[in-house]
């Protein structure tokens, strides 16, 4: 990479386990342990696919933008200056309109953690539909029940009782009332800086301006974030228990209903890029520059954090190692041409 460009764009902060590849593959160097001859020439090539898919004959991307920006909510957004009309998934790839190859790196979050297409569970949803489409839990069926056993067979400790939602925020909505409802108590602290979801309590449980609106939202607390980067105590533990402790002494009757948190803060985000190490300047444009570049080598990864400065990296199991390979060369080759 080049010196120039790293000493401006420089990734912070200590690396969580599951980004230690970029921090070892060298993007977190300084310029100084850097030369001339760690910069790729030639741009990665993907990893090969024993797959073609059949051409395309749908609409076109431009079509599909114009349809959505008629008749969908101005409130969906895209990624890229240039969108991607993504028309067919195998595995860790997606096909766009032109049957261009991309691997999926992002798409991992909690919609497609098995790949995309899996014939599996392609095949469980084509003979279940066949059988039964949809029914109320007021007649019996085995299959929910099968699979809430096959779930608890898996689950550790008292975990097993399932009740299935459709999403995260329905999930999220569902343990906020059960927990105030077997407490008898309304407050619930969560985290600065967390996404719980987007329904009323779960916008009350997030806690980033940008995800909320001005509608009533009651009955959380939101704590001191502990990062250890921005945060206001830095690595101090101790100072951030103590903040929960205060909110339940004086800004509670003393009992709460819950703690929420994420394990990870996905939408907050983890690792951020900046432009200044010291002011910690958000590399916000940088980012959306790396995400796009990244797009033209072939990997897909999305974006997130407050500031728009993180990346999220979240490919579905099947990625291989030739998969974290290429992404780490494309990432590495993006960042040195900046
Ligand atoms: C940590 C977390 N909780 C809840 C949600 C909401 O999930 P959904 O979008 O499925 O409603 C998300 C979505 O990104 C999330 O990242």
């Amino acid at each position: 990479m080049t010196g120039s460009l790293l000493a401006r764009f420089l990734l912070r902060r200590s690396p969580p386990p599951q980004s230690q590849f970029i921090f070892q593959r060298g993007i977190s160097q300084s310029a100084a342990e850097r030369t001339k001859d760690n910069v790729a020439a030639e741009p990665p090539v993907l990893p090969p696919f024993d797959y073609v898919p059949p051409s395309y004959s749908g609409p076109s991307g431009d079509h599909v933008l114009a349809k959505r920006r008629e008749y969908l909510s101005p409130s969906i957004m895209h990624f890229y200056k240039s969108p991607l009309n993504i028309v067919e998934g195998k595995k860790q790839y997606l096909f766009d309109e032109n049957g261009r190859r991309y691997v999926d790196a992002f798409g991992g979050i909690a919609t497609v953690c098995c790949g995309h297409c899996h014939p599996d569970v392609v095949s469980a949803i084509v003979d279940q539909t066949k059988k039964l489409q949809h029914s109320t839990v007021l007649y019996l069926n085995h299959a929910v029940a099968d699979f809430a056993e096959a779930l608890a067979g898996k689950l550790p400790g008292d975990l097993k009782v399932a009740f299935f939602t459709n999403s995260g925020t329905e999930a999220n909505e569902l343990a906020m009332m059960i927990a105030r409802l077997y407490t008898g108590c309304h407050d619930i602290i969560s985290i600065r800086n967390s996404y719980h979801g987007n329904a009323g309590g779960t916008m009350g449980a997030t806690a980033q301006s940008i995800w909320k609106f001005n509608v009533v939202q009651s009955g959380v607390h939101h704590a001191v974030n502990p990062d250890p980067y921005r945060g206001l105590f830095g690595s101090d533990g101790a100072k951030y228990a103590r903040d929960v402790q205060e909110i339940i002494n004086f800004g509670t009757s003393g009992n709460v209903a819950a703690f929420i948190s994420e394990a990870i803060q996905g939408v907050g985000g983890i690792v951020e890029l900046v432009t200044d190490r010291e002011l910690k300047t958000p590399a916000k444009v940088e980012t959306l520059h790396v995400m796009d570049q990244m797009k033209e080598l072939g990997v897909l990864i999305g974006k997130g954090g407050y500031y728009g400065n993180v990346f999220r990296i979240t490919p579905p199991l099947c990625f291989s190692k030739e998969d974290a390979d290429f992404v780490v060369d494309a990432m590495d080759y993006t960042l040195s041409r900046m």
